[in-house]
């Protein structure tokens, strides 16, 4: 596989991405982070918050980069020469939903999409809740990288990612 990308709201990233971008370089020659710019869906960090937190998380990797798209994931992807999809699936809840979209993108413009099984340790996990647990004072450490903890910390006023 060459280039893969891995698509999102990433609002915020969460260890399960993580995992999945990891495991997405090990395949692929080069893995792209994009991130949708255009949600309908409210959110709590601006894309250029998201990306700069994408962007410290993925600079260990060699062959991570972090880019946005606005409209279909299609039309990126041909505008950038790639072929595959790459996305986790938590549980047989995320299947329908994902199996629709990747149907629909091959449909569109014969993209292929792949698909990571999370790992366990993750497959509960989602941005939304780590939001909303974060957001009424719960304890998200161990779930989202060390940069988007203390991005979170900031946004909401809060202090966890000290330590401890
Ligand atoms: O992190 P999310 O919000 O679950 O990611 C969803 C995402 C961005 C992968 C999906 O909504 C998407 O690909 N949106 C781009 C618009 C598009 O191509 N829609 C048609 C999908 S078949």
């Amino acid at each position: 596989m060459r280039t893969a990308v891995c698509p999102g709201s990433f609002d915020p990233v969460t260890n399960g991405h993580l995992d999945v971008f990891a495991r997405a370089a090990a395949m692929a020659d080069e893995v792209v982070v994009a991130v949708l710019v255009n949600k309908k869906k409210a959110s709590l960090f601006t894309v250029a918050e998201r990306i700069e937190i994408l962007n410290e998380v993925v600079a260990p990797f060699g062959n991570v980069r972090v880019d946005s798209f606005d409209g279909l994931l299609v039309d990126y992807c041909n505008e950038h020469g790639i072929k595959a999809i790459v996305k986790g699936l938590r549980a047989i809840s995320d299947f329908d939903y994902e199996l629709q979209m990747a149907q629909m993108n091959y449909r569109l413009a014969e993209v292929e999409t792949l698909f990571i099984t999370t790992n366990p340790l993750y497959s509960y996990l989602s941005s939304s809740l780590v939001k909303e647990v974060a957001t009424f004072g719960g304890d998200v450490r161990g779930l989202v990288p060390q940069q988007a903890l203390e991005r979170l910390d900031e946004k909401l006023g809060r202090t966890t990612s000290g330590g401890g």
